[in-house]
């Protein structure tokens, strides 16, 4: 994998595509670390750092967060989760900021990544144990990707792609 890890920057970021079949191989606490600060240093409205990171990696707690989301395989897969929770006050726009971070600075090290969304919120309060008014609606799976399950997993769906430029861009005012 360390071969594939871009070393321009811009290229990383063009380049993080999610990863949702992991190798049955822990993740170094060097690189959960790493993953981890990098959320720590992600910046922040007013640096209020409204978050906390929620690490998920007991087998068991994995399937019950599985059961908050509609398309959660990848939590039951991944070898280790962060859920990013948002305290009292925060914004979301940081969450997807802070989650965004810690993908990146996983693909730099070749840990594979993928979002998850937690529809029931009320469900992932509870399997989480949150304190009142903290949310958590997204988990973040990590692990080694294991790239030919992952090659065939996207090979049996029309997955990847993005629209052109073109249709994207509004100059000014619409
Ligand atoms: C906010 C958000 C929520 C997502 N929720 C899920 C999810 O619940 N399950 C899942 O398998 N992928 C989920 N994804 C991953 C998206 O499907 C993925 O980013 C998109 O298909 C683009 O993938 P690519 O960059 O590999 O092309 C989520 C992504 C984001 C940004």
């Amino acid at each position: 994998m360390s071969s594939d890890i871009p070393t321009d920057p811009y290229d990383s970021v063009l380049g993080l595509r999610v990863v949702r079949k992991y190798l049955d191989q822990p993740v170094t606490s060097d690189d959960q670390q790493a993953i981890l600060e990098a959320g720590r240093w992600t910046g922040s409205a007013k640096n209020r750092q409204d978050w906390l990171f929620l690490v998920v990696d007991h087998p068991d707690q994995q399937v019950r967060l599985a059961g908050c989301g509609q398309f959660s395989q990848p939590l039951r897969d991944a070898r280790f989760i962060v859920v990013p929770v948002r305290t009292p006050g925060g914004y979301e726009f940081d969450i997807g900021r802070v989650s965004q971070n810690m993908m990146l600075a996983g693909a730099a090290r070749g840990v594979g990544s993928c979002p998850v969304t937690l529809h029931d919120e009320a469900c992932s309060a509870a399997v989480l144990g949150l304190p009142p008014d903290h949310q958590a609606r997204y988990a973040l799976c990590f692990g080694y990707p294991d790239t030919d399950a992952e090659a065939e997993l996207r090979a049996s769906r029309s997955m990847g792609g993005r629209k052109p430029l073109d249709d994207l861009i509004v100059r000014n005012r619409f």
